[in-house]
């Protein structure tokens, strides 16, 4: 990629159009997941080479618990094996890993994966990957404030202490700011994913089934990136 082009800071990625990627194809919807997990794999390579330092991955929404129980099912044990198997890769890059979400009501397996890639990778400096697993912004704003909530009634925070670096700090991660969200699949919608740190992100919205949003595609984002004027209230 030229020397010129600005690499975000804070990517974020809503990895949308699985199921449509492979009924499209004739095959089950959970076909397309897998395909998923390898472009993925792709793409945090290329993300690592690059430079981008931060990347929140939308893995699993609140609301996905509403689908069916099969396929519910079959994402959990895809996290586990991804997690343990295939993401030995993150250890070479020195990538860090860390998870947004609530861990209630995620299965045993799913946090015990969780948990022994966050250890595994916990010295990393390279890239941080903040996969959003079980995540809802809604979920993380009420859990924010239940935080906030107890130091209070505890006495260990005064209500002047409560400013946005503050709220920042106690949403599940303390991240910085989101720069570019791409939501791939040709929906426009959030869906719940980090509205608190998207509000001064640029959004990219590709009619493209996450499974195929390759490297090259990634690198068309980047350029669409650096095209916009981001203002942030000023005048520029
Ligand atoms: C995104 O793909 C993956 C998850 C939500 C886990 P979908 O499964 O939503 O695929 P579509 O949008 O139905 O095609
Ligand atoms: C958002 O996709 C969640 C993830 C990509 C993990 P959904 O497919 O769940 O979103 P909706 O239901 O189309 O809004
Ligand atoms: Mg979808």
């Amino acid at each position: 990629m030229d020397k010129d082009i600005i690499i975000p800071n804070h990517i974020g990625i809503i990895m949308d159009g699985n199921g449509r990627w492979a009924q499209e194809r004739g095959q089950i919807r959970t076909m397309g997941h897998k395909k998923a997990v390898s472009t993925l794999k792709d793409l945090c390579i290329h993300m690592a080479d690059i430079g981008v330092k931060y990347v929140s991955l939308y893995a699993f929404s609140t609301e996905n618990f509403k689908r069916d129980i099969k396929e519910v099912d079959f994402l959990m044990k895809l996290f586990i094996n991804t997690f343990n198997k295939e993401f030995d890769f993150i250890k070479k890059r020195h990538v860090k890993v860390i998870f947004s979400g609530r861990r209630d009501p995620l299965p045993e397996g799913v946090l015990k994966a969780m948990d022994a890639l966050v250890d595994e990778t916990k010295n990393n400096d390279k890239l941080v990957l903040n996969i959003c697993l079980n995540y809802g912004s809604h979920a993380e704003i009420v859990d924010m404030t239940k935080k906030v909530c107890s130091l209070y009634k505890s006495g260990k925070i005064d209500l002047n202490d409560i400013d946005e670096e503050f709220i920042q700090r106690n949403l599940y991660n303390d991240l910085p700011p989101l720069d570019f969200v791409i939501r791939t699949s040709g929906e426009y919608r959030l869906s719940n994913f980090m509205m608190y740190q998207a509000s001064y992100a640029e959004f990219y919205f590709p009619k493209i089934y996450f499974p195929d949003f390759t490297v090259e595609e990634f690198d068309k984002a980047i350029l669409e990136f650096n095209k916009r004027n981001r203002r942030f209230g000023g005048v520029k």
